[in-house]
């Protein structure tokens, strides 16, 4: 009989990871995890606080303790710290929200395969819907605070003069954090947040909860179409918003420059291809991005740096954010 040649292994570990995934989400979603912080709990107790059966939840409990997500002791399990640091409701670095906007754009790309490939689905026009959506809004503020809006922020407050900052613009500032960040360190400083018309009303209620609504505003606007203020702001923040603005980069960027003041600056921060991020996690991030209807997630620091000089910009300065340094800070100004 003839034999396989190829080991299967690679192929099996797709269909396991997938489960694994599904029974890490749904986990999540039953509490299991605010309840493991409580624990050692054995799987005989949990299945009688969950009304569930023996047999599948003890097989759930080890299969969540083989990826090491979850410490057994004896016949007791509990929350691994990763765990506790990320999927217990309460922690202050919950990814909860995070996971399950992840996963909604991950169900809708096989929902919609082939249509996304054939550019017959509206993809890019949904997304812009679902950004005002309050969980897409918690998610995307959840990611954010892994690491991004520190670096980002203590890169700002280090720009030369950002204590005579007076005015900010943030454009596609969503849940408007990376500008209350920036306001709790000067505090003669007011924003405005700029993003889609969607966006505002959960925005602003966002806002209010966090006591900033006398010092940041929220403006509606399409800035495919739209345009700020002439010669107003001392800073202008795009924070993963770029890569909705490929078709014509320079021309957007000139845009930005035409609202600083003179000696005001711009910053962006976006995904670098040249980061330290997994290539398989590049690419799972760029097949998503393109399937949605956006040209890349990925902008190099020359593409940025060479349209950021067509527009007019000078005195470049970068930086790094993030976990494995994946965002790209750049700035320039307008001199
Ligand atoms: C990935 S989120 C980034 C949110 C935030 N800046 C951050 O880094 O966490 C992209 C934001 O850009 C906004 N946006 C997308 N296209 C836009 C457009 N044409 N005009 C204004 N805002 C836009 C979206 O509504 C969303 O709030």
């Amino acid at each position: 009989m003839l034999r396989p040649t190829c080991d299967f292994q690679p192929l099996e570990q797709f269909m396991t990871r997938d489960v694994t995934f599904h029974a890490v989400l749904q986990s999540l979603r039953l509490g299991l995890f605010d309840t493991l912080e409580k624990g050692p709990y054995t799987a005989e107790q949990i299945a009688l606080m969950y009304g569930f059966l023996p047999e599948p939840t003890e097989a759930l409990l080890d299969l969540l303790a083989t990826h090491n997500l979850l410490a057994r002791n004896g016949d007791g399990y509990k929350n691994a710290p990763l765990v506790s640091e990320y999927l217990v409701s309460g922690s202050t670095f919950f990814q909860g929200t995070a996971m399950e906007l992840n996963n909604r754009f991950n169900q809708y790309i096989v929902s919609e395969f082939m249509p996304l490939l054939k550019g017959e689905s509206q993809a890019r026009g949904r997304t812009d819907d679902d950004w005002g959506n309050a969980d897409t809004m918690r998610g995307t503020l959840q990611y954010a605070i892994l690491g991004a809006l520190q670096d980002t922020v203590a890169f700002i407050a280090d720009l030369p003069g950002f204590q005579s900052f007076r005015a900010m613009a943030d454009i596609g500032g969503n849940h408007g954090e990376y500008s209350m960040a920036l306001l709790e360190l000067n505090p003669n400083l007011r924003s405005t947040v700029w993003d889609l018309p969607g966006v505002v009303e959960t925005a602003e209620e966002h806002i209010a909860e966090r006591g900033f609504s006398d010092r940041v505003t929220v403006r509606p606007c399409d800035l495919r179409t739209e345009r700020l203020p002439a010669g107003e702001y001392d800073l202008v923040l795009a924070s993963h918003v770029l890569y909705g603005f490929m078709d014509d980069l320079p021309g957007f960027l000139g845009t930005i420059h035409a609202a600083l003041k003179s000696g005001g600056w711009f910053v962006a921060q976006h995904m670098n291809p040249a980061s330290d991020m997994p290539p398989k996690q590049k690419c799972s991030l760029e097949f998503v991005t393109r399937m949605v209807g956006y040209r890349t997630h990925f902008i190099s620091r020359d593409q940025l740096e060479s349209a950021m000089d067509a527009a007019g910009f000078q005195n470049f300065r970068t930086g790094a954010a993030g976990r494995n340094q994946c965002g790209l800070i750049v700035a320039g100004q307008r001199t």
